[in-house]
């Protein structure tokens, strides 16, 4: 293998450059040419890719984001896209390809695996819903994030005597609100995976109210069947002692510099990924699997929906107190 690609596609996540660092320079340490393709499955597509050097990676390290910038491709899911996308391979010479993204992006390079192209995928999504890994590039900085801010408002939830309900990202999985709610002492989380029961978080909200609590911390992910604004709404109406007040995070946990661990991760699943690809491995994913970064098959990647261990969720409400 002489040529390969690297691409970051779908929603960016923090340790993403860290990753196009490390398959950049172990794929040059391997001899290996790399090219960085711009704007994920877009750019594989329309040619927009240059050379990526060991020293053009220098100084990314420490920064969230992706220097190749990112997209969902409307476009790539068509066949007639993924055939420019395969032309655009071989006009280049690219024997090999690596694709950093979440389910959808993953779903791409099976497509492409399908069809001949030597492609590895490595997980990149805050949402922790790729199964095949225990955690996916950007988690751990997310949820620090999302930490970092549920501390700043029992501050002033405290200062106030009031509920804060905070939605965080997730569309179909409640990892980030059901960590975010155990590390930072939820008295309730509303997850994609839990039929919410309104009068459940008001009884959950009056009680804590009662104890003589200062605050009351909830926690809602975007895809919970009742959004933050709907319950803030419905708990006015209902007087469970604590005023209440939302806030989004939003996309603010998409951005930072990646913790210490989601540099390790992406750089560790850099390096296999460019190693796998070298060994003749295709239609792969890297995952982290105990303590090992280990290999699997895309096909299973793609047909298993990973939703969150509903013993965590438990666990946030027995410590809610
Ligand atoms: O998949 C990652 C994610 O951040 C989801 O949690 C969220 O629902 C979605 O992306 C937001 O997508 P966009 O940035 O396109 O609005």
């Amino acid at each position: 293998m002489k040529k390969i690609g690297v691409m970051t596609s779908g929603g960016d996540a923090p340790g993403m450059n860290p990753c196009i660092r490390a398959v950049t320079r172990t794929a040059i340490h391997h001899g290996v040419e790399v090219i960085g393709i711009n704007e994920g499955y877009e750019g594989l597509i329309h040619g927009d890719m240059q050379e990526l050097t060991a020293r053009g990676v220098g100084g990314i390290l420490q920064n969230g984001g992706t220097i190749l910038q990112t997209a969902r491709s409307e476009e790539f899911r068509t066949a007639a896209g993924q055939r420019e996308a395969i032309r655009q391979m071989n006009e280049h010479e690219m024997t090999g390809l690596i694709v950093i993204g979440g389910d959808g992006s993953l779903n791409g390079a099976q497509a492409l695996a399908k069809q001949g192209v030597k492609v590895i995928g490595v997980p990149g999504s805050i949402d922790n819903d790729i199964y095949g890994t225990n955690m996916s590039i950007g988690v751990d900085t997310a949820l620090n994030t999302i930490l970092s801010a549920i501390d700043r408002l029992r501050d002033t939830a405290s200062s106030h005597n009031r509920a804060f309900i905070v939605e965080v990202m997730g569309r179909n999985c409640g990892y980030l609100a059901v960590m975010g709610g155990i590390n930072g002492g939820a008295d309730m989380v509303l997850i994609p995976e839990r039929k919410t029961d309104v009068k459940e978080v008001a009884e959950v909200i009056e009680a804590a109210y009662t104890r003589g609590k200062h605050h009351s911390i909830v926690v809602v992910a975007e895809g919970a069947d009742v959004s933050a604004q709907t319950l803030k709404e419905k708990l006015d109406g209902m007087d469970v002692g604590f005023h209440t007040r939302v806030t989004i995070l939003g996309h603010t946990q998409r951005g930072g510099r990646p913790t210490a661990f989601d540099r390790l991760l992406a750089t560790r699943l850099g390096v296999k990924a460019v190693e796998a690809l070298l060994d003749g491995e295709t239609g792969k994913m890297v995952g982290l699997m105990g303590r090992e970064v280990e290999l699997v098959p895309l096909e299973k990647v793609i047909k298993t929906s990973r939703q969150v261990n509903m013993d965590y969720y438990e666990m946030c409400k027995m410590l809610a107190h």
